[in-house]
Formats: structure tokens, sequence, C-alpha cells
């Protein structure tokens, strides 16, 4: 590292300011990847050379990625890295700053690890993905208006798999230049429509939103009792209570926009074609199929057995295990293909009331990397034959024993509850690296979508 910064030192200058991210703790045990001790005497002879203008704190790593960017799950405070900073900070001393990164997502935590003198600087990662205006929007008084992260991953998991960035919480994000503040056009007087929006879902608060902010006037209908749609649900499962940061970053841009909300209001097409109104938005929502379509089996139509009617979508299976968890049986697989959390809250809650379950899962994503993590689980080999070398036991936090044996894309760092089993079945690790599939069937992912998207659009 110290060659690495001596020729960077040398091509930019000494009036270029140079820096280096450094992990303070991998969290990997007292004998795994980088330590705090380490990192102390580390900062001490980098600080020593004189090259740099600063020193980035962080944590994880690649195989602790679910400490690295911490998912709405983790149970550790705001600026959780603050402690970290500030001891890198006494040994730096007038050396270097120091900026500490980590759970900061307002400038009033911030502003409150400055003021303890724990860090220099303070770095926020996925607070401006999600409103690159934050500080603007802050400086402004309008923090009402402010889109804030709830830590869903969804970037992160995106990046992994090599796909382009994205917010899921903001359509902006990545894309202000034309997407972003005084890009939007506003319409005339004349211009000025009524419209409806029937929905009050994520995609019909925002279409509203941004209909009423152009200069409509703009009412949404929403037959429930409560706005947010399917993002209710997620907000009542086991580490996914956050979601509701969602719903309440559109609740306050529909009513910032002016629009007119009417809950326990449905409406029939008949209805609506008598409603003295300019446009109609139908934004009444996706559904969860039961189809029993397998992105990896694209040739099939279903898994067998689908029809049977004790299988059920995702969806109405965590309503049901919400309002009774046995109410699905004493055995309960669920067959995962998204490595994402819904499976993972189902499988917590059944097996917290003792239900034995099952996890067939691709399961080695970044997004199911951030599950909140069991005290232990059992992995067995995949059906394909491919071995998914999961540790048997994994733990949460900063400890021994959080070790990971995946070879192919960092470690499964969160499994469901005690009790739940876990099948890895495909890595994706193709779908990420580009490269040939590992597990020889199922099939390459990428060409199931493919395939998939196509049977679906010609039938
Ligand atoms: C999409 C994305 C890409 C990232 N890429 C890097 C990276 O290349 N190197 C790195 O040290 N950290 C990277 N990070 C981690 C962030 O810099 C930051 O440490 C982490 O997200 C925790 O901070 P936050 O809570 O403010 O998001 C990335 C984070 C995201 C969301
Ligand atoms: S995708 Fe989720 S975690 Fe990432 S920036 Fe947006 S809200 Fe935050």
């Amino acid at each position: 590292m110290i060659d690495c910064a001596e020729q960077v030192r040398r091509r930019v200058g000494n009036d270029f300011v140079v820096g280096v991210r450094l992990s303070w703790d991998e969290f990997l045990g007292p004998d795994g990847g980088i330590t705090p001790d380490q990192s102390e005497e580390q900062i001490e002879v980098l600080a020593a050379t004189g090259l740099f203008d600063y020193f980035s704190i962080s944590a994880g790593g690649y195989h602790t990625i679910h400490l690295a960017l911490p998912g709405m799950e983790d149970e550790s405070g705001e600026g959780w890295l603050a402690p970290f900073s500030k001891r890198a900070k006494a040994i730096v001393g007038s050396r270097a700053k120091v900026m500490v990164v980590g759970k900061i997502r307002d400038l009033y935590t911030a502003e409150a690890i400055l003021a303890d003198e724990a860090a220099d600087m303070v770095a926020m990662a996925r607070q401006l993905l999600t409103d690159a205006y934050t500080v603007q929007k802050t400086r402004d008084g309008r923090e009402h208006e402010i889109i804030r992260c709830n830590r869903c991953n969804e970037c992160a998991g995106r990046l992994w798999e090599h796909r382009e960035l994205v917010c899921a919480l903001n359509p902006v994000s990545g894309r202000e230049a034309y997407w972003g503040a005084g890009t939007l056009d506003k319409v005339s007087r004349e211009q000025r429509k009524n419209i409806l929006v029937v929905g009050g879902g994520p995609a019909g608060m925002k279409a509203a939103a941004v209909a009423a902010r152009r200069g409509h006037t703009v009412r949404l209908l929403e037959q429930r009792g409560e706005l947010g749609g399917h993002r209710r649900l997620y907000e009542r499962l086991p580490g996914m209570g956050d979601w509701s940061i969602a719903i309440d970053n559109l609740k306050r841009e529909i009513a910032n926009a002016g629009v007119t909300v009417e809950l326990d209001t449905s409406v029939s097409p008949e209805t609506l074609r008598t409603l003295p109104v300019d446009e109609i938005v139908i934004a009444t929502g996706a559904v969860y199929t039961r189809d029993g379509l397998s992105l990896y089996r694209p040739e099939r139509n279903a898994i067998p057995g689908a029809d049977q009617n004790h299988v059920y979508d995702v969806a109405t299976a965590a309503r049901a295990a919400l309002a009774d968890p046995t109410s699905l049986g004493s055995k309960v697989l669920i067959v995962d293909e998204t490595g994402a959390h819904l499976s993972f809250a189902l499988a917590e809650i059944l097996a917290a009331a003792g239900v034995e379950v099952e996890v067939l899962s691709p399961g080695c994503t970044p997004v199911s990397a951030s599950m909140k993590i069991s005290t232990s689980f059992t992995s067995s080999r995949a059906s394909s034959g491919w071995e998914c070398g999961l540790p048997t036991s994994i733990s949460s936090r900063p400890s021994a024993n959080a070790r990971s044996t995946c070879t192919t894309s960092g470690p499964v760092q969160s499994m469901p509850k005690r009790g739940v089993r876990l099948t890895a079945w495909c890595c994706r690790s193709c779908a990420r690296r580009s490269t040939r599939c590992i597990t020889p069937p199922p099939k390459c992912f990428r060409t199931s979508i493919a395939s998939a998207t196509a049977r679906r659009h010609a039938t």
C-alpha cells in the first residue's frame, strides 16, 4: 500500500488530496481478516509516511459483507463505526484527517459524530444514493422532502449482479442529470388536467406525486384504509420493518405535492367511466402468482406439483404465518429463487413457532447476505452435486466464528433462525461473473430469464 501511495503521490503532487479507505475490523474473529489491533498498528505506520491526507474508516469486507453494508435488519446504532474512527483519530493526530462511514443517514447523526470529535469528516454512501440532495435539502430547511434510505440493499444487490446501479426508493437516483432537481417540466395553466390515480401502493403514490408536482390536480383512491400496498406486508415481517420508511417517503411526497387522498374507497370500471376526470392511472398493483414457473428451468411450464392445494405464493403464506405461524402445517418447504428477504422472513416466523422449515434457495446474494443471522443452521449438498460449503455456524455480530468457506460468492452470512434448513442450489456466480456455470444443472441463470421472459411474452 505504501508503494502504491508513493507512486500516486509522485504523480499527483503535494497539492492533490490522497486518502485511503481502511476496514477497521472485518469481524472474522481474532485469527482471521483485519482486526482492530492490526488496524491500530497499520494506521500508525501509514500516518507516519506522511503520504495520506485522510483515512476513511469502514468495517466488514467481502466475507462479512453484511457488516460492510448493514441492512435494515441490523441492530447496531446509527453511525456505529464512530468508536473506530475515534480510535483512529487518536492515533493519527494532526498528521491526517479521519473520515468515518456507516449507517449515517441524516446530518444530525453526522453532526453528533463531529461534535464528539470522533471524526473530522463523515461519509454517507447509501443515503446519498437515495437522495443526492440530502445535504442541500437540509441546508434549505426542506428536510420533509428528503427521501430516506431504508437500507434494503437493492443497490448493492444490483451491483453484485453486474447490473446498473439503482435505488429501490428513488428512480431519480443515478439519473439526476436528466430527472433530478430542476428537470421536471411544469404544465401551463391551459394544460392542467384532473388526474385520478387508482391504487395507493408505491407506483400509484409516485405517479400521483410526479403528476401533481408538474401542476396537475391529482386525486388518489385507495380501497384499503392505508397507503403502501405490498410494502405494508413487508414492514410487518422480521428484519423488514424499515420498509415503512419507503411508505413514509412516498406519503410525504404526495402530501408535499398536494395530492388529494381518499382511503377506503374502491371504484368499479363502470364508476370510473362516469367520473369527470381527464386521465385515469390504474395502479392497482401486481399480484404474487403461484403458477410455479421457475426461471431456472424455463423449458417447463411449472415446477411439478406446483398446482397442489398446499402450495402457496409467498405473500399468501407470509400473511397466513403472521396471523398464525402454525397454519401452514408442521413441516414447510420454501422454494426461493431470489435470495431476497421475503422467503427468509417467512422462514423466521415459522421456525420461531417450532415449524420445521427448509429453504431451497440460490441464497448467496448480497441481499440475503444482509438478512438477520441466526445462531446456527445446517447446509446440505445441492441436488446438482455442488457443495455450497456454507459454515455450520455463523454468528451475526463480531465474533470468532463468523467465518465462511463459500467458494463462489462470499459467504451467506445470514440465515434464518435456528432450526431452518438451507439448501443452496445455485450460486448465481455465472450471472455475476460472466463465467460459465459451475453448477451443471440448473441452467445458466441469464439464459433462464431470457427464455422465460420470451415465452411469457409469446403467450
Ligand atoms: C452500491 C455500493 C457500492 C459500494 N462500493 C464500495 C467500494 O467499491 N469500496 C468500498 O470500500 N465501499 C463500497 N461501498 C460501501 C460504502 O462506501 C459504505 O462503506 C457502506 O455503504 C456503509 O455506509 P452507508 O451506511 O452510509 O451506506 C459501496 C456501497 C454501495 C451501496
Ligand atoms: S436501494 Fe435501498 S439501500 Fe440502496 S440506496 Fe436505495 S434505499 Fe438505500
